[in-house]
């Protein structure tokens, strides 16, 4: 598995293991509140399940199995999907720090651009893996 899949995916299970606590603390605070801050804590939980695990996850697996060039380098673009990794990651956090722990009003869609941003810097990387170039 090529190293930035191994990133990826590492970070992903970071993710599903954090949006699981936080979910497991959400859903027993519902039985036996625990702390009355805990609501802030659902859109981390939707946040790290949403992007920091189904889309982060899905990415890894993409960049390691998407159809491979013969000759060097097999997997080309690999700084966009470097890039996309950033950006990821960047953009939860950003996220994160607008709703759960309302750092500003700017904080929540400067996160979803970097999200968006980094959807489509994956697409690049993706483009010449996925385009057949017969005939060209
Ligand atoms: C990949 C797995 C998961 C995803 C994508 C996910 C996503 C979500 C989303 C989108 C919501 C908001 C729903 C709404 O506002 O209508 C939510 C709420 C919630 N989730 Fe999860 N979740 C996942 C797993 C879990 C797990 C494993 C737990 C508990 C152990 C959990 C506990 C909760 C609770 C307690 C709420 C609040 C429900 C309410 O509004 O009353 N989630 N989740």
């Amino acid at each position: 598995m090529p190293r930035l899949s191994q990133w990826f995916i590492r970070a992903a299970f970071i993710y599903l293991l954090s949006g699981f606590t936080v979910g497991a603390l959400l859903l027993a605070h519902k039985g036996l509140p625990l702390h009355p801050a805990l609501w802030s804590w659902l859109p981390a939980h939707i946040e790290f399940l949403l992007f920091g695990w189904v889309v982060q996850v899905t990415m890894g697996m993409a960049f390691w199995i998407l159809p491979r060039y013969w000759q060097q380098p097999r997997r080309p673009n690999p700084g966009y999907a470097t890039i996309a990794f950033v950006l990821l990651n960047l953009g939860i956090w950003l996220v994160v720090a607008g709703t759960t722990f309302r750092a500003g009003p700017w904080f929540l869609p400067a996160g979803r651009a970097a999200e968006g941003a980094a959807v489509a810097f994956f697409a690049l990387h993706a483009w010449r893996r996925i385009v057949s170039r017969e005939g060209t």
